[in-house]
């Protein structure tokens, strides 16, 4: 049987991993940037994590949703802690489309209402809804096309109010990422966040911050949304959760209860996921991570801007992006082949960096250098 191709990959195959490194099949070492896409949050296979998966394993790694699985509870405790929103009710799941999936469904549950706004270069995975939210033709297949979303310019607040103020009644939810990732790293203005919550409590429609691949630490804040200053109803949260084990979920707010049945998922919660995702916090917390994060992303970030090659660094923490000028199209091909470093992209011309929040100042000083010294033989 041949595999169902969907993706465009590069011919590497990597057999080991660990912390920031990842090696090939033929022993090649490379720095891994990308984190598998922003889902390496506390380094190739951790030895917490590691010991975490391996213990519970051997204790049971599956039950269903029937029974009581203590370790949800102490991962909502914990996570509730560590993102500072311990009033908070978690619902896991095991994907970041599916965790964006039921914070839809349930902004149209509890409000009643059909609407969602979402925004221009937003993605919010490829599930019904998510996809129908996610702003690129190619990926809505016609069963999903719905005239129940609709899309607004990113940080455009005026639009934003216009579009309330027409129709603010059936508004369920708007739907926005703290920092677009597939976009292409743009950050959302914490006043426009700050006017989506204003609108949101005036006309009784719930905000989603979708937090799947822009939150987890990865900002040096648990969720990029906290610049802002505000909350939203319902944080998604997926890649960085488990470190590479699928798992996912929302955050929802107090005010929202549950009713049985609305929402369920055979697999999310088990128990393998759930000795994953508490490893996962407990590495974050101990090691410092966030802070880590915010370090090491600031530096990162000034040390690009002063590059005159590369144009309109941006981002938050280690999300962080910049354009590629057109004289240098091979740059993220040339820094995997010959600098042996992996690095994320963006279309048409966005280098995406989403490394670990665990990278260390003597790696993101290895990555300077082998970026200037690959500019260089590119321009001469
Ligand atoms: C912001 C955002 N939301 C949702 C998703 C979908 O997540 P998954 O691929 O786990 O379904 C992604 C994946 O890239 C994402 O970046």
């Amino acid at each position: 049987m041949r595999l169902f191709d969907v993706y465009p990959i590069q011919d590497i195959t990597i057999v080991k991993a660990k912390g920031s490194r990842v090696w090939d099949q033929n022993g090649q070492e490379y720095l891994d940037l990308y984190g598998g896409h922003a889902v390496i949050s506390i380094g190739h296979t951790h030895p917490h994590w590691v010991e975490r998966i391996k213990s519970q394993l051997d204790q049971i790694a599956f039950y269903s949703n029937s029974i009581r699985i203590p370790l949800q509870q102490e991962l909502a405790t914990k996570l509730g802690e560590l993102a500072g929103k311990p009033d908070y009710q978690l619902f896991l799941c095991n994907s970041g489309a599916e965790a964006n999936e039921n914070a839809l469904k349930l902004a149209s549950f509890h409000t009643g209402r059909k609407k969602i706004i979402a925004f221009t270069k937003a993605f919010h995975g490829r599930t019904s809804l998510a996809v129908a939210a996610t702003d690129n033709k190619n990926y809505i297949a016609p069963v999903n096309e719905t005239e129940n979303v609709i899309f607004l310019p990113f940080n455009d607040a005026a639009a934003l109010s216009e579009c309330f103020q027409k129709q603010g009644s059936e508004i369920a939810a708007v739907i926005i990422e703290g920092i677009q990732g597939v976009g292409g790293i743009h950050v959302a203005e914490d006043s426009f966040l700050q006017t989506i919550r204003s609108l949101c409590t005036q006309y009784g429609a719930l905000y989603i911050a979708d937090s799947v691949q822009c939150g987890y630490g990865r900002s040096g804040k648990f969720f990029s949304h906290d610049y802002a200053g505000v909350n939203a109803d319902i944080y998604s949260m997926a890649k960085g959760m488990g470190n590479g084990f699928p798992v996912a979920g929302i955050l929802i707010a107090p005010h929202i209860p549950a009713k049985h049945f609305q929402l369920g998922t055979t697999f999310g919660g088990n128990h393998l996921a759930c000795a994953a995702a508490l490893a996962v916090v407990e590495v974050i917390e101990q090691e410092n991570l966030m802070n880590n994060a915010l370090q090491i992303g600031n530096w990162l970030t000034e040390q690009l801007k002063q590059i005159p090659d590369l144009k309109n660094v941006r981002g938050r923490g280690l999300m962080i992006g910049f354009d590629v000028p057109a004289a240098l199209p091979e740059l993220k091909k040339n820094l995997l082949l010959r600098q042996h470093i992996f690095t994320g992209e963006a279309k048409p011309n966005v280098i995406r960096l989403l490394p670990s929040l665990a990278l260390t100042q003597t790696d993101a000083s290895k990555f300077i250098a082998s970026l200037q010294q690959e500019i260089q033989s590119s321009s001469s």
